[in-house]
């Protein structure tokens, strides 16, 4: 029902944003609307121990634009593996998040646009699986669901039911058993200096 709402209301609305690769100028704008829109609490999460020190996977760390170009909503996925399969070979994957629209913008279907350009960009790129943490009400619309993850557990501290994922390509999570590693490309040591000062 809510994936039939989404695409009503892609329908009718008149679109007043884009969706766009990210930018290093988008980067002070991403942040502050993380802030707004997440809390301080949000650089605690377990997720974010995959992110540290890395940069997202190719081709995907998006972002939403109002008509001036301002950054009003932005998703980021991370290379990972997902444990190991049945014969004991790394998983490759991808986790994603975090995902968030400016509140001033929210109910526009800007969220949803943001994770299916993320998920149809993920596919063309051959990725195998795209995991995350977060509200399966929200997720399950896009069809990310608990069961692809109840043999792998996260880096830290998360809530199974909201430990979801969604295979690419069909049977791609199948065995895969273990914690959640980060196999991304590390950021350098200059840009790490940037993103602190
Ligand atoms: C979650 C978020 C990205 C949704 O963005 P959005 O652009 O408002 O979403 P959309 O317009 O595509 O979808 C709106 C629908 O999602 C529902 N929804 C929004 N957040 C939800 C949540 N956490 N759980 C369940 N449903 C949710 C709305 O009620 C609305 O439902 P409807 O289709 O039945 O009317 C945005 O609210 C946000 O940034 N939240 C704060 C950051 C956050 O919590 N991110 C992670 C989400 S787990």
């Amino acid at each position: 029902m809510a994936a039939v709402l989404d695409t009503v209301r892609a329908l009718l609305a008149p679109k007043s944003y884009i969706i766009a690769d990210e930018t290093p100028a988008d980067v002070v704008a991403r942040e502050a609307l993380l802030d707004r829109a997440m809390g301080a609490g949000r650089r605690k999460k377990s997720s974010e121990k995959l992110r540290r020190g890395r940069v997202p996977a190719e081709g995907l760390a998006l972002v939403a634009r109002d008509g001036q170009g301002h950054v009003i909503g932005t998703v980021r996925l991370w290379n990972v593996e997902a444990g190991v399969g049945r014969d004991g070979v790394a998983v490759d994957a991808l986790l994603l998040g975090p995902l968030a629209v400016d509140p001033a913008h929210e109910g526009k279907g800007i969220g949803a646009a943001l994770m299916r350009a993320a998920i149809a960009e993920a596919t063309g790129r051959g990725h195998g699986a795209i995991l995350l943490v977060g509200d399966a009400p929200y997720y399950e619309r896009f069809g990310f669901f608990a069961e692809k993850t109840q043999h792998l557990v996260m880096p830290g501290p998360f809530a199974r039911e909201r430990f979801l994922a969604l295979e690419l390509k069909a049977g791609w999570l199948e065995g895969a058993a273990g914690m959640l590693t980060a196999s991304g490309r590390k950021l350098s040591r200059s840009s790490a200096l940037r993103r602190a000062a």
